[in-house]
């Protein structure tokens, strides 16, 4: 018989109130490949709950195909056409996609960044750290990420605080304290071809237009300026191509980070006596970098689509069922990782799953986020004695992403 989750992970206001992290510990062992219906009519999905499983289905693309989109929306072929970026494409073409951009990404390329986000940083919490309760989300986390994007991309300063507000609206588009118009309540047909199925995707794709009209003018070192004049198969970008690859590239640039640096200062909030371990022994900033990005695991999963049958720990997968890979059950689970449920800065090895593993859609922006978490910590490290919170930190509500609205903090300057 198939197995079925008791907790109803589609259920957003549970995600709202806290992670289901013993719900998992308790499908890991009972059910670790469990199937579930869509109480919105959707078609069900399985959920691929085991560290190794996870990783598994990740490497094999050829079973887990990510064409039909990595969310639990069910786009028809018209929408996947009219919003594929390189997240939703399959190798071969995902190979050369990638290609355009890998280099720009790697541990030593994005070392060159290390002193323009240290003087950032020391920047935004010249401003950011006050006396007195203060959201930490709002004056710190969410500054540095978008500001780091913006040098990156060459993106007009000015236009920043749209970007996080369209960056928000897309990602948290399941939660109506963050936009208005809601995934899985609004009838979003009219936006379909649309990131996101909203009408902020339009909007972010409309300004992405206007910036790369002006760099097409005036290119330069920047990663826009490389994307213009990149050639697949001899072929420049498209229009829309450029439309997607701009998106995909502030969405999954800004707000993950930001996620990871707030929920990091949440946990550190929760557990002092690590704050206090880190600040008596800096060479334990790259293992609790590390370890924050384990713990919070900003993006909880990513889904894929079977393209044959396929058994995994008992489980029968059919051809054209919806598979999500649940990230934030595999960072907990006891098979890969000792203690999962202690946050130790100093966890070594530390395989987490929050950037992917083992296939070849690996975060393309993981060690430029390693680089601002490690240094925003290691700022912090320096200024602040200790956090403790000044309220109850609000939750996005949404089964997708960790994000927190708001933290509000106290800080002991150090
Ligand atoms: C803590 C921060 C971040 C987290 C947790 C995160 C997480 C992820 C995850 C889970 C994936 C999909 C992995 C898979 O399917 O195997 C992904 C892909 C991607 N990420 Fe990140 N990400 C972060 C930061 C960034 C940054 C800073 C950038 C760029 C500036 C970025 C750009 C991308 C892109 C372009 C992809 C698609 C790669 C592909 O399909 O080949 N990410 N990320």
């Amino acid at each position: 018989m198939t197995p079925t989750p008791t907790v109803d992970l589609t259920d957003l206001d549970m995600w709202a109130r806290g992670v289901p992290y013993e719900q998992f510990a308790r499908l890991r062992s009972e059910a670790p490949v469990a199937w579930s219906e869509e109480p919105d009519g959707g078609p069900g999905f399985w959920s691929v709950l085991r560290y190794d499983d996870i990783v598994a289905a990740s490497r094999d693309t050829k079973t887990f195909s990510s064409s039909r989109g990595i969310s639990f929306e069910d786009p028809t072929d018209e929408d996947m056409a009219a919003r594929r970026t390189i997240i939703d494409t399959d190798p071969p073409a995902h190979t050369k996609l990638r290609k355009i951009l890998s280099g720009s990404f790697t541990q030593r390329a994005v070392a060159v960044y290390q002193h323009f986000v240290e003087g950032l940083t020391e920047q935004v919490l010249d401003t950011g750290l006050v006396d007195g309760p203060f959201d930490f989300v709002d004056a710190i986390a969410k500054e540095v990420p978008i500001r780091v994007l913006a040098e990156i991309m060459g993106l007009p300063t000015d236009d920043l605080p749209l970007f996080i507000d369209l960056g928000d609206r897309l990602i948290a588009n399941t939660d109506p304290a963050v936009t208005d118009v809601v995934w899985g309540r609004d009838d979003t047909d009219a936006y379909r071809l649309f990131p996101f199925r909203s009408p902020y995707g339009k909007q972010l794709w409309d300004l992405g237009r206007t910036v790369i009209r002006d760099r097409l003018a005036a290119p330069g070192n920047d990663l826009l300026s490389a994307l213009l004049r990149a050639e697949v198969d001899g072929e420049r970008l498209t229009e829309r191509d450029l439309d997607n690859f701009f998106s995909i590239m502030v969405i999954a640039g800004n707000e993950t980070t930001r996620i990871a640096i707030a929920q990091g200062v949440l946990a550190f909030c929760e557990k002092p006596a690590q704050w206090d371990r880190l600040r008596a022994d800096p060479s334990l900033l790259d293992s609790a970098t590390e370890e924050v990005l384990r713990w919070t695991c900003p993006t909880h999963f990513m889904r894929r689509t079977a393209s044959a049958d396929i058994d995994v720990a008992g489980a029968r997968i059919r051809a054209g069922d919806k598979v999500v890979l649940w990230y934030v059950s595999g960072n907990r689970d006891y098979a890969e990782f000792e203690d999962p449920d202690v946050f130790d800065i100093a966890r070594s090895p530390n395989r987490h799953l929050s950037f992917g593993r083992g296939g070849p859609h690996l975060c393309l922006g993981a060690h430029l986020a390693r680089l601002e978490i490690r240094i925003v910590l290691a700022a912090l490290a320096k200024r602040v004695a200790s956090f403790e919170l000044a309220g109850p930190p609000q939750r996005i509500r949404s089964n997708f992403t960790n994000g927190l609205r708001q933290l509000p903090v106290m800080i002991r300057p150090a």
